[in-house]
């Protein structure tokens, strides 16, 4: 481990942060073993009745009873699965660690537990995918929801300061965001987040992914499987838009990641819309209902000739609040001008590359029909180019989105249209 000086000042205040239940601890200690049973889980929680009656009501949810009764901790584990049930307690037995709100980041009360659930499902979907020597799924989870735990005690350290973390990552090869935390505070998130760890005496495997989560190549090389895991789930959590406040776009992948995972750009598309769907499913029921965008239903027509890239636009816009039977698809510019002659269209949603009629014709021909010419067009575009956006601009669209394109860009995009 790299030599750390934290301020004296932060490591006292470090000592002082709620310490995670005894309970959450036992538990990483017994799931992170490949071979345990399912008595000695139960046996863990049934000692703590906050927790047990916290995870009989969870069980009990609409999301996971499925119309049953479940009276026991047996069967209330056996529904939710080891992994959910790590997260319940981790929630449930930190004070408010995870739920205040990071003042330092800009971040909300509770999004420091979103970021920390997405990309805990991300690390363990990803743990499958790596080619040699794969970590155990369930230690994937759980470094995924701790990985940040260092922002929840340096974020008051950080308040004077916090407008400068907003820019880092605009500018390509500037500084990076763990720097810019460094310059501020003498330390940064990923340096506390490993005191802490050790502080609350959690198993070693899980100190390098939370210290190296932003230079995994730096990690030592018998815990880079995981540590590469946690970087790749940190970063897919945040183009779902769940970052912790101004962190949200200012960490870059490290390309080293292709070394250890059978991934391509579709696969890590497809990945980023089913952490989606699993954070969905279990969102309600663990968090409660959330404040989302609330949006008129509108018929929107998505032209792009990739199917996947249309689904992840669809599932981005249903995240943001809008309904299945107003979507319209077409696979080129042609196809989606047939669509206009015969449905009211209120916004276009284009890809620019397509086979038959590309997007810049498209645009110009709805541009161009006075019945057509009012309807807001979205134009997704690979090249990042300002030239080639303000040209899209003088043509009439409205806004031009960069790929990947992430629900908050969509949910930004729509607004006030
Ligand atoms: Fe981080
Ligand atoms: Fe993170």
């Amino acid at each position: 481990m790299d030599i750390m000086n934290i301020p004296e000042h932060i490591m006292k205040r470090i000592q002082e942060l709620p310490m995670v239940s005894d309970v959450a601890v036992r538990l990483m200690d017994i799931i992170s073993t490949e071979k345990h049973s399912l008595q000695q889980v139960i046996d863990v929680i049934e000692h703590d009745v906050y927790l047990t009656t916290r995870l009989l009501r969870i069980a009990n949810s609409a999301a996971f009873a499925r119309g049953q009764s479940i009276s026991t901790i047996q069967r209330a584990v056996v529904n939710l699965g080891e992994d959910l049930i790590m997260g319940i307690a981790v929630g449930a037995c930190s004070g408010d660690v995870f739920q205040k709100e990071l003042k330092g980041y800009d971040g909300s009360t509770g999004a420091l537990w979103r970021h920390s659930l997405l990309t805990a499902f991300a690390a363990k979907k990803i743990s499958e995918l790596v080619v040699k020597n794969p970590p155990n799924s369930s230690l994937a989870y759980t470094a995924g929801l701790l990985h940040d735990i260092g922002m929840a005690a340096l974020s008051e350290f950080l308040e004077q300061g916090s407008k400068k973390l907003n820019g880092v990552g605009n500018d390509e090869g500037g500084k990076s965001y763990v720097d810019v935390e460094q310059e501020l505070t003498g330390t940064d998130h990923t340096e506390l987040g490993y005191e802490i760890a050790k502080n609350w005496q959690l198993p070693e495997e899980l100190l390098y992914p939370i210290r190296y989560h932003h230079e995994p190549s730096k990690a030592p090389a018998e815990h880079k499987e995981i540590v590469y895991c946690v970087h790749l789930g940190d970063i897919l959590a945040r183009c779902t838009g769940f970052g912790v406040g101004n962190e949200n776009l200012s960490m870059h992948l490290d390309s080293e990641y292709v070394d250890y995972f059978n991934l391509n750009r579709d696969h890590l598309d497809m990945l980023i819309v089913d952490i989606q769907d699993e954070f969905e499913r279990v969102r309600e029921s663990i968090l409660g209902p959330m404040e989302n965008e609330v949006v008129d239903h509108k018929t929107i027509l998505i032209v792009d000739d990739s199917k996947t890239a249309r689904l992840v636009i669809k599932r981005c816009l249903e995240i943001a609040g809008w309904q299945d039977e107003y979507f319209l698809e077409a696979e080129n510019g042609i196809e989606a001008i047939e669509f206009l002659g015969n449905h009211p269209v209120d916004i276009i949603f284009t890809d620019l590359n397509m086979p038959r009629m590309g997007g810049e014709q498209l645009i110009k021909l709805v541009k161009s029909k006075p019945e057509f010419q009012n309807i807001p067009i979205v134009a997704i575009s690979s090249l990042n180019n300002a030239a080639k956006t303000e040209e899209l601009k003088l043509l009439g669209v409205k806004t031009v989105l960069g790929k990947p394109v992430t629900p908050m860009d969509i949910v930004n995009s729509i607004k006030g249209m």
